[in-house]
């Protein structure tokens, strides 16, 4: 069983995927931390009606990149936390974190990588014409959205098609194929080498 910490910055639905095939399968992963950057994250309210211990640290307080996530990285060491998964996160981590959970640092976007990565990728996507959308799993390397690709899963993209209607489209998607991929990782059948 591998120690999980979800890092989330909002609604936390995919949060909720991950602890929903936690309570109802048998998994290799437990979720021992859910921790957020700020205080109105939902997903938080999620966390506690599922009884995870939850932490938050706002990096208002920290004026440098790297020491915030020094700070994060003591609380993983604290909670014994060998996986993180980003649902959600919405803040860039520094080079010296995640050279350090290199392999062990996972996060979701939701696009078919490499394209669209970054920001308002929905919108990009509308306005390029793709006719396929979809979604990510990565591991994080130092790049925006350039790690090795663990899994992706595709959906279509209709005429009509608005910013919000294809977001729920992927969405839908992504809450299948994010723990899945937790759970190939923590099974060990899917690594970074
Ligand atoms: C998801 O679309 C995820 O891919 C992106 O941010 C969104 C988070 O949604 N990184 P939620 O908080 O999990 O509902």
């Amino acid at each position: 069983m591998k120690n999980l910490a979800v890092f989330i910055s909002g609604s936390g639905s995919n949060l909720q995927s991950i602890i929903d095939k936690w309570k109802t399968e048998i998994v290799s992963y437990d979720i021992k931390l859910v921790f957020s950057n700020t205080s109105d994250a939902f997903g938080l309210t999620r966390a506690k009606n599922d009884q995870i211990p939850t932490k938050v640290l706002s990096h208002k307080n920290y004026t440098n990149r790297e020491q915030y996530d020094r700070s994060i990285d003591q609380m993983m060491q604290d909670f014994q936390i060998e996986y993180i998964a980003l649902a959600g996160f919405m803040r860039l981590l520094s080079p010296w974190f995640v050279e350090k959970w290199s392999g062990s640092l996972l996060n979701i976007h939701p696009s078919l990588l490499p394209a669209f990565p970054g920001l308002h990728t929905h919108q990009q996507a509308l306005d390029y014409g793709v006719k396929f959308a979809g979604c990510s799993v990565f591991f994080v390397d130092k790049g925006i959205d350039t790690g090795r690709i663990i899994s992706q899963a595709v959906v279509p993209v209709l005429s009509g098609d608005t910013e919000e209607i294809l977001a729920g489209r992927v969405l839908k998607e992504e809450h299948k194929i994010f723990p899945q991929a937790i759970e190939d990782v923590a099974s060990g059948k899917v690594s970074l080498n």
